[in-house]
């Protein structure tokens, strides 16, 4: 099915083929993310950043994905500067953003806002992260940087190491490491663990789904292991957050027992989670994932939104 005109909201969203598609279509857009071809597939389009959280990668990275594409943005960075702060609802600003712009791309810091968001205006609503609840498009590079890295998405150990209680990330990605057919470890804090409900339904998809609290032994056959940072401003209470802070951390000893084609990748921002001396092995891949946001997120908005192609 075409995703012309489709709201983007949870990876649930996409099935298996779509997400080739947009895999393919993003390795086509390498040329274009990085300067080398001209595409106007965003002609005369406006595309709404609707930012209620930081963001350094996901909020640039679209930026510059509509720009590459011959489009503009028109963008709140800070909630703090917006009508909200005089009292207007997330679904009035939204609403009235539609009507400024082709398309609506909304990270907000409560799970289900994006949703809400979809709801309030009939033009394209992309999730770039809603609290704990998704971050789709971070999901499709995670998985282009797995399919570089690897040539295939199936039949993949991945460990997936960190906050997976409060992560959007894991969440995301989780789900669809259970659709392409790879194995699932779980390897967190005991109180940050993966919610009962979210492996419930990895299961029912068929996944094979393990916990392994030994970050040693669970990397000892992985092919990826995917690091997380404990999602501090999602604790209500600032006593259980220091309980957990800095409980793992990934460093060349841990490595060591590693597959040499072990690839460690992460959503970024760290926090001390990786230790600096990992990025100068080959290990390291989580400045390329980033990279990969550009042309990613190009082509989920020429799928999306695209009008004419390059020249
Ligand atoms: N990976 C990610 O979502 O990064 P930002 O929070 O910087 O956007």
């Amino acid at each position: 099915m075409s995703l012309h005109g489709r709201d983007l909201i949870s990876i649930r969203d996409l099935s298996r083929e779509e997400i080739e598609d947009v895999l393919a279509a993003a390795k086509r857009m390498v040329p274009y993310a990085g300067g080398a071809k001209v595409s106007h597939s965003l002609d005369h389009k406006i595309v709404a950043m609707a930012f209620f959280e930081p963001s350094t990668r996901t909020r640039l990275s679209f930026e510059a994905a509509v720009q590459r594409l011959g489009g503009s943005c028109i963008t709140i960075a800070d909630a703090s500067v917006t009508s909200m702060r005089k009292g207007e609802s997330l679904h009035d600003t939204i609403r009235m953003l539609g009507s400024y712009a082709d398309a609506i791309v909304i990270r907000h810091p409560n799970e289900g806002s994006a949703r809400l968001a979809a709801r309030a205006s009939d033009r394209p609503v992309l999730n770039a992260g809603d609290g704990s609840g998704q971050h789709p498009t971070q999901t499709l590079l995670d998985l282009a940087t797995m399919q570089e890295a690897f040539g295939t998405l199936s039949g993949l150990r991945v460990v997936l190491l960190g906050d997976l209680k409060f992560g959007r990330t894991v969440h995301s990605l989780a789900h669809a490491i259970a659709l392409f057919g790879s194995d699932i470890v779980l390897t967190s804090p005991p109180a940050l663990g993966l919610p009962a409900q979210a492996r419930r339904q990895l299961e029912h998809m068929g996944a094979k789904v393990r916990e392994q609290a030994d970050l040693h032994e669970a990397i000892r056959d992985a092919d990826v292991l995917y690091v997380t940072r404990i999602q501090k401003e999602r604790f209500g209470d600032e006593s259980e957050y220091r309980r957990v802070a800095g409980s793992y951390r990934v460093d060349a000893s841990v490595l060591a027992d590693a597959k040499p084609r072990l690839a460690v990748m992460h959503p970024l921002p760290r926090a001390g989670e990786i230790a600096p001396e990992v990025d100068s092995t080959p290990h390291a891949v989580y400045f390329r994932q980033a990279a990969l946001a550009v042309p990613v997120r190009m082509a989920l908005l020429d799928m999306i939104l695209g009008g004419r192609k390059g020249d």
